[in-house]
């Protein structure tokens, strides 16, 4: 053989075995071989669900028309996205895609790019707000001396999410003094089960071959469960839904592992946002449930190989919602700002309305601020179980958490601090962002335009 045709032979057999790889791992589930075929490391929000290739790319390797839409298009609409698809097929807006093409989400959020991407999957510098908005500088006289990459600066603007940096909510809520004078949040609003539902442990439906732990029977017993008439059953027996009615046998199983779906029967709201998030975002995709040991943030390593399913914080057979806020929380993580929190001045509150001193709801726990209460658009109350919902940008925490109890501006400050949130909010803020005073000069100096014109006439 001549030596071309050599090289040509073994090119062809390089082909042979790359292609044959491609599609074997394709096929087959096998971890390594898709780690293999990605061109670089996934995002912060991505890389527990990147084994999943299918949910981004298409057969091919091509992306998926609509895969950033299926997963993050309520979250976008909720945000009242100040940038969405539809404001740039207006005809004077949609010259500025020759500047950049924001209709695609790519243009700002590529993947597999790690040595270029920032916080929030960005991989977009910073300064591309003023290709679009330079006007902005020469229009606003407050404006002209701001650096051109200063737009997205924190408390200032965001790209999506404006929802607490308006204007006109900033106008309106110039005047709020730091600590507002009654400092509650939304607490439970589920009414007081009948008396006449309660269970007790005599009422206990378990098999009698179960283990009939003492501490088991105390601890549902005295739980919202027994109260509302929850039984053991109503957890551990499952009956074949698709076996045909006549069935007799049907007899329910009694399982001692209780799925997720199960509680899900009852609880929808917090089922489903616990999905959502980094606690739950890989069942969600039928991956195994994430575990502290495979965390890129810091953990305790004693938690390593818990995994994260409701039974996290839920755990045993109590469902203490106390211990779950703060407590459970701790058992996993182990960062700078999650270690500083039992030192600081909102867990003194939470340790007074638990000791009774303070009034409910008055208190600060992890769970006040990742895991809010919050009213879903029917009015329903629930616990938000995605705790990534408000993380970032972290103004989203500033309507739904700290305007309970702080002023606007104070939030503000206080969030934009990157150190303050390291020590988990345990001093004065000690930066100024300037937002609510421009916003409030802006209304003033158009208050005092408009009465000189009504004096004139
Ligand atoms: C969260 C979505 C997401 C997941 C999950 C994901 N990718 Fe990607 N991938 C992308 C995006 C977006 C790009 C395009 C990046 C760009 O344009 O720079 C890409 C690009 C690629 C490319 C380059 C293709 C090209 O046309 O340039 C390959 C190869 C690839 N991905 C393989 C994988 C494999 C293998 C997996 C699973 C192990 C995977 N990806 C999982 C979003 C994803
Ligand atoms: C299968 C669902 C799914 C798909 C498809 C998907 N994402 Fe995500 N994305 C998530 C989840 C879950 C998170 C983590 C929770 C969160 O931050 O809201 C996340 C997080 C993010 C974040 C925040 C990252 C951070 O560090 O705060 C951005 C930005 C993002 N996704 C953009 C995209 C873009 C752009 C695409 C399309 C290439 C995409 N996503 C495709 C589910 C998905
Ligand atoms: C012109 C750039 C740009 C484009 C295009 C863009 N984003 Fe973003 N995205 C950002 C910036 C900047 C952030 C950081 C937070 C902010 O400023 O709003 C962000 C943050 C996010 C987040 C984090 C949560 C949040 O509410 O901010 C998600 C999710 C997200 N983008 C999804 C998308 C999806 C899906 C698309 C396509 C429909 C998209 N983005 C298009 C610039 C962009
Ligand atoms: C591709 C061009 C483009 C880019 C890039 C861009 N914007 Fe915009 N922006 C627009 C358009 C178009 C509007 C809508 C203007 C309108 O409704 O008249 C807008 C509106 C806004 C508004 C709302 C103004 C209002 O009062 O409703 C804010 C705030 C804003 N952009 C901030 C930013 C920030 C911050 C960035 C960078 C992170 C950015 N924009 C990047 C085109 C862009
Ligand atoms: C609200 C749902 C719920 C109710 C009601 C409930 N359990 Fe459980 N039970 C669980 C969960 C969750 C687990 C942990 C299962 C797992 O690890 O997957 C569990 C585990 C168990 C186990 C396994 C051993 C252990 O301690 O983990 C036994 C035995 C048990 N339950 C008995 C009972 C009995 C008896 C009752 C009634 C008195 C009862 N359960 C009521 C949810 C419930
Ligand atoms: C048959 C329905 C049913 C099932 C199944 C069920 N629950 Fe409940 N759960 C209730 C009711 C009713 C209450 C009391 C009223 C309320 O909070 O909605 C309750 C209350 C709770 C509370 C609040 C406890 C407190 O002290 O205030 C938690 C936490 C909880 N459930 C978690 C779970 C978890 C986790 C599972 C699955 C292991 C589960 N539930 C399964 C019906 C159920
Ligand atoms: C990361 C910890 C964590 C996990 C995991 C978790 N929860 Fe919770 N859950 C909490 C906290 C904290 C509260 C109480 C918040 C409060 O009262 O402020 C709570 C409250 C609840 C409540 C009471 C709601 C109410 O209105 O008072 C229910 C029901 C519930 N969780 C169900 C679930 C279910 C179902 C799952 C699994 C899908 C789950 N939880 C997983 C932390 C968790
Ligand atoms: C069983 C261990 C465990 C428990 C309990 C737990 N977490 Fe987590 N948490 C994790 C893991 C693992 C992640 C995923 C980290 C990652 O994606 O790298 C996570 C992610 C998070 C994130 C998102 C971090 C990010 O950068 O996106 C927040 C916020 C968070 N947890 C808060 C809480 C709070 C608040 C509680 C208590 C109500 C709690 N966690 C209970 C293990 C736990
Ligand atoms: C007063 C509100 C507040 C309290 C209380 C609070 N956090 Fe946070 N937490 C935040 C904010 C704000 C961020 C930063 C989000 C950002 O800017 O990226 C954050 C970030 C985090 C992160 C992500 C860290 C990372 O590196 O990605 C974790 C995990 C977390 N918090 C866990 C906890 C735990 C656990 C507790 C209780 C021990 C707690 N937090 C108490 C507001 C709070
Ligand atoms: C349920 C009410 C409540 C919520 C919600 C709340 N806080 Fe607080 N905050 C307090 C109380 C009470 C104090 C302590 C006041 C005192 O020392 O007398 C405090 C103190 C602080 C301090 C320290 C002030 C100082 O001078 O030492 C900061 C910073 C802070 N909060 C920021 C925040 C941020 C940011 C959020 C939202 C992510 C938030 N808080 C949510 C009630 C709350």
């Amino acid at each position: 053989m001549q030596g071309a045709n050599r090289l040509w032979m073994s090119l062809i057999g390089v082909n042979v075995i790359v292609i044959g790889f491609v599609a074997y791992s394709a096929m087959a589930p096998g971890a390594l071989t898709k780690t293999m075929l990605m061109p670089g490391k996934t995002s912060h929000g991505h890389y527990q669900i990147e084994m999943r290739c299918d949910v981004c790319h298409t057969e091919g390797s091509g992306i998926r028309e609509d895969a950033c839409l299926d997963c993050h298009a309520e979250e976008l609409r909720r945000a009242n996205d100040t940038h969405p698809s539809s404001k740039f097929n207006d005809p004077t807006n949609a010259e500025l895609l020759s500047i950049l093409d924001a209709q695609n989400c790519l243009s700002c959020h590529r993947e597999h790019v790690d040595e270029q991407t920032l916080p929030m999957g960005l991989t977009m510098p910073s300064d591309y707000c003023y290709h679009c908005h330079q006007e902005t500088l020469t229009t606003r006289p407050s404006h002209a001396n701001f650096a051109f990459d200063s737009c997205a600066t924190a408390g200032c603007h965001n790209y999506h999410d404006n929802r607490a940096l308006y204007e006109n909510f900033l106008n309106k809520h110039a005047d709020e003094p730091d600590f507002l004078d009654e400092m509650v949040r939304l607490t439970r609003s589920t009414p007081t089960p009948p008396e006449s539902k309660r269970l007790t442990k005599s009422n206990a439906d378990a098999p009698e071959d179960w283990p009939t732990d003492e501490t088991i029977l105390d601890d549902w017993a005295s739980t919202a469960h027994a109260a509302a008439g929850v039984n053991c059953g109503d957890c551990h027996s499952i009956k074949d839904k698709d076996a045909p009615k006549s069935d007799k046998n049907n007899e329910p199983r009694w399982s001692q592992s209780v799925a997720l779906a199960t509680c899900g029967e009852c609880h929808q709201n917090e089922a489903e946002t616990f999905l959502q998030g980094h606690h739950g975002m890989r069942l969600a995709q039928d991956l195994p449930a994430m575990t502290p040991g495979e965390s890129r943030i810091a953990m305790h390593t004693d938690a390593a190989h818990r995994t994260l399913d409701c039974n996290a914080c839920h755990s045993g057979h109590r469902f203490d919602t106390e211990y779950a806020s703060v407590e459970a929380c701790l058992s996993c993580h182990n960062d700078e700002h999650s270690q500083s929190f039992l030192g600081t001045s909102h867990h003194d509150a939470w340790i007074k309305e638990l000791a009774g001193e303070a009034p409910r709801g008055s208190g600060v726990t992890c769970a006040t601020c990742h895991m809010p209460r919050i009213e879903d658009e029917g009015g329903d109350r629930f616990v938000q179980h995605n705790q990534n919902d408000n993380l970032r940008p972290n103004e989203k925490m500033i309507r739904e958490v700290c305007m309970n109890c702080h002023g606007l501006a104070f939030s503000i400050d206080a969030l934009a601090d990157s150190q303050l949130v390291k020590e988990c909010f345990a001093t004065a803020p000690s930066i100024h962002i300037e937002s609510v005073d421009l916003a409030r000069a802006r209304f003033e100096e158009k208050q005092r335009k408009k009465e000189a014109r009504l004096k004139k006439k």
